[in-house]
């Protein structure tokens, strides 16, 4: 209804000889809700506002995006599909499959996206050689986050390898202090066992056993000890973190009631947006081990009727790959610019190190796309390891079960 009322009103100021000049309009379905990640989404509809956009927000509210895909699938299904969506990694190619996609190309040549954006984000972003999404930013998920205060009143320093987080997490629970800050939700359950896998496999098993799902790699010994280690972690979890949001988990760690937290650097975004600062509130390292789990998020462009949308469309990709938009948004956001041509010097510690650390992985081969986030797998397979993973960490699932039910899961996803 809504695409022919549109239409219908531009045929008739064409039909009245008016000159038609089209006022960008946007409807932007995503997930930004948190505190950190809503003031960097501001930053987007202001930038949009005062180029003449006009922004109508649809908000899904749930970490990683799983809510905002279940309403993007019924906005699309019923014909009426949002005109800006967050969207990434595979998640992209496919609905581009599903022949829904409007193609960016036209912006991304006039900007020049090709010559600012590495090669492996921009292939994220093509489909059969067309532009099909616009990078906002790159996401770091294996990040360890820990309460200063804490750490130093216990004689702790960030740990370097899980058998030190084990170590630093038993002695805080010796001493009244929830070791661990985690939200019982699948999503959450799995960047933590990402991290596991990588830090405990190693780059070269992460990309076997979460990129190319090899059998072997997915029941070997190694992964047996990576479920080891989740059980081990599941005891560093108060008793009610089922159900909780990310958010709130960071709050702990900020409010001191817990002393770590595992999470991608969009918790950075939350401890920033409280006033918390960095090296001094807040301290932030890799997770254990080698490696970078990137998470890139981008806006998908959808099929939709009438110069105004269109206008805003472009408007939109354009403004996202700007520098501006890139460097602000990204200052907010706890990652950091997907452009290589955005200054960092007004950055803070964490966001430098994972820009060196993206840098030297990418020459070693160990800069990896994270399954929890959508940038390894399609759905199906992403969606059959959350299920075991989940599954395991919320029962007395044995770790051989474990792998077992893993292969299985992976083998009939497909
Ligand atoms: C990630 C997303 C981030 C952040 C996070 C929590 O998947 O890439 O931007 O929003 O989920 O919702």
């Amino acid at each position: 209804m809504k695409r022919f009322a549109f239409a219908t009103v531009s045929t008739l100021a064409v039909m009245a000889g008016s000159a038609v000049v089209a006022e960008p309009q946007a409807e932007v379905l995503h997930w930004w809700t948190s505190g950190g990640e809503a003031k960097s989404v501001a930053v987007l509809q202001e930038e949009f506002a005062t180029n003449g956009g006009t922004w109508t927000d649809m908000p899904v509210a749930g970490g990683a995006g799983d809510a905002a895909m279940t309403a993007l699938r019924a906005r699309v299904l019923a014909g009426n599909p949002p005109t800006a969506v967050q969207l990434k990694g595979p998640a992209i190619q496919e609905w581009y499959e599903e022949g829904v996609l409007a193609d960016i190309s036209a912006v991304a040549e006039a900007e020049g996206w090709a010559d600012v954006l590495p090669a492996s984000i921009a292939g994220h972003m093509q489909c059969e050689g067309t532009w099909c999404a616009a990078p906002v930013n790159v996401h770091r998920v294996d990040w360890i986050w820990a309460n200063a205060d804490i750490l130093a009143a216990n004689g702790i320093e960030m740990p370097s390898t899980w058998e030190e987080f084990n170590a630093a997490a038993e002695k805080l629970q010796a001493a009244g202090v929830i070791p661990l800050a985690h939200g019982g939700q699948a999503w959450q359950d799995a960047t933590v066992f990402e991290a596991v896998v990588l830090g405990v496999g190693g780059p070269e098993f992460y990309q076997k056993a979460l990129v190319d799902l090899d059998p072997e790699a997915l029941t070997s010994d190694t992964m047996v000890q990576v479920f080891d280690q989740m059980r081990t972690m599941r005891g560093y979890v108060d008793e009610n973190f089922s159900g909780r949001d990310w958010n709130l988990a960071t709050a702990m760690v900020m409010n001191g009631e817990a002393a770590f937290q595992i999470m991608g650097d969009w918790a950075k975004g939350e401890f920033l947006a409280a006033g918390k600062k960095p090296g001094e509130d807040f301290l932030c390292a890799s997770t254990p081990g080698d490696g970078y789990l990137y998470n890139v998020d981008s806006f998908a462009m959808f099929n939709v009727e009438g110069d105004d949308n269109r206008a805003g469309q472009d408007l939109l990709a354009k403004l996202i790959v700007g520098p501006s938009f890139q460097k602000v948004f990204n200052l907010n956001k706890g990652s950091i610019p997907a452009r290589t041509d955005v200054a960092l010097d007004e950055f803070d510690i964490c966001a430098t190190l994972s820009a060196e650390d993206m840098g030297s992985t990418s020459d070693a081969g160990s800069l990896l796309p994270s399954y929890a986030h959508g940038m390894a797998l399609r759905g199906a397979q992403a969606g059959a390891i959350t299920d075991v993973v989940t599954a395991h960490f919320n029962s007395d699932m044995s770790s051989a079960d474990a792998v077992q039910q893993l292969a299985d899961a992976v083998a009939n996803s497909y």
